[in-house]
């Protein structure tokens, strides 16, 4: 109830914040009644050189760009000031103990793996917990963190197709977990490869793979929602600080993942037009974070993309995001045991080999989650219209992927 109620507060604070744009705006317009633009100093000549509207509106942007400026400047000193004091008071009264704002702790040792509960650099809040899988978010619901109990190397095997990215990733964990190893790349002058980015079209299982690396090797996982930290953007610092945090609790409780989805929202090719927008900022802001991050080993960066021909070169840059790693669509082998998987293992009878032959040869250029919908339109099929055709079923399916498909192309 308490913690509800700073919740509230928290929320409140913020409104009120985003509210003062809009006085702004009204109290810029009544300065502007007040006074006119003929009060400026050498008024005759602007307006000799630009005409009377152009001064009144230069007029109008310089006031309300004064105002702006000063009122953000106070509002999010005292923003930050209470934000921070109101964190502190929830961690409390949720149970942590030797947590405090980022501000003033340069690091605090983490405590066992095994402990349930972590010291984090930067507050974090507790949402769920499972028997697999304990999940924590940042204060301002950044990013998330997914601390999984049960490592287990075996559940690599279940990233079908993905063998030589598989490979490719268990290369980059025994440099980047064995300092003794990583010692030795640096002083022959190798880079670390600590930096990945995943690439190849969508809905192959990109999300997946990070996640199951993590789990697999038992890692502290961290999940960046950049859309959040744009929105948050707003606050003068608040992106830098929330990704200053992120990599400080990561650091804490290194060796550990920080997984960057969909990482074109924001590192598109910068345009002149759009420079300085938010994800400009954010993306400059991340990469003199990683840049910071140079010598710091076993924090793994992944990336992931399904336009890496989009992103801005200067994230594909060594020291930056400079390993690459393609998730492809399924091959044919991949596709059966897909199949399989999501069909197969759910129906009494499962799948013969002459069928899943079939259904690997007309589902060629398919991706994972293509595969998956026909399995799961076809199990709902099943179930709502008592049929037991499976073949005829699936076939009506990969019909209608396929000619979907085909209309996106197309278009
Ligand atoms: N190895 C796998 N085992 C089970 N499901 C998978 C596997 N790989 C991908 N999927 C499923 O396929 C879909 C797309 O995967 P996702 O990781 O979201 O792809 P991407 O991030 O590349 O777009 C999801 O529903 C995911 O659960
Ligand atoms: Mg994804």
């Amino acid at each position: 109830m308490v913690l509800r109620i700073f919740i509230f507060v928290q929320t409140l604070l913020k409104f009120i914040y985003n509210l003062s744009f809009a006085y702004t705006f009204w109290n810029t317009y009544r300065i502007f009644q007040i006074y006119s633009p003929s009060d400026l100093p050498y008024y005759s000549l602007y307006s000799s050189l630009l005409g009377y509207g152009a001064v009144k509106i230069v007029f109008f942007m310089i006031v309300f760009a004064l105002i702006w400026g000063l009122q953000q400047f106070v509002l999010s000193i005292i923003y930050n000031i209470l934000n921070d004091a109101l964190t502190t008071v929830i961690i409390n009264l949720s149970g942590g103990q030797k947590i405090k704002g980022f501000n003033g702790i340069s690091e605090v040792k983490p405590t066992n793996f095994n402990n349930k509960e972590w010291n984090f650099v930067a507050p974090m809040r507790l949402v769920s917990r499972t028997d697999e899988v304990v999940k924590y978010v940042s204060m301002g619901n950044e990013y998330e963190l997914y601390h999984y109990l049960k490592g287990d190397k075996n559940i690599l095997k279940s990233l079908y197709g993905l063998e030589e990215a598989v490979e490719s990733i268990e290369k980059s964990l025994k440099i980047v977990l064995d300092p003794e190893t990583s010692k030795k790349f640096r002083a022959m002058g190798l880079s670390v490869p600590k930096n990945i980015i995943l690439y190849g079209p969508p809905g192959n299982g990109k999300t997946n793979f990070a996640r199951t690396v993590a789990q697999a090797y038992g890692l502290p996982f961290f999940v960046v929602n950049a859309s959040a930290i744009i929105s948050s953007g707003q606050l003068v610092g608040a992106a830098e600080k929330t990704l200053l945090e992120l990599f400080a609790n990561a650091k804490a409780l290194r060796p550990a993942i920080i997984f960057f989805d969909e990482i074109d929202a924001i590192a598109k090719k910068r345009r002149a037009e759009t420079l300085n927008s938010a994800s400009d900022i954010l993306i400059n802001i991340l990469l003199t974070q990683m840049d910071g991050f140079e010598k710091v080993d076993d924090v793994l960066l992944i990336a992931a993309t399904n336009r890496i021909d989009i992103l801005d070169e200067a994230i594909l840059r060594p020291g930056r995001f400079d390993q690459k790693i393609l998730i492809p669509n399924p091959d044919k082998e991949a596709r059966k045991k897909y199949f399989d998987l999501f069909l197969g293992q759910k129906i009494e009878k499962g799948i013969d080999a002459e069928l899943l032959e079939y259904l690997a040869n007309s589902t060629e250029g398919f991706s994972v989650a293509e595969i998956k919908t026909i399995a799961d339109s076809t199990l709902t099929d099943m179930i709502l219209n008592h049929k037991s055709d499976v073949q005829e079923i699936l076939k009506t399916h990969i019909n209608k992927v396929a000619q979907s498909k085909n209309k996106a192309a197309n278009s």
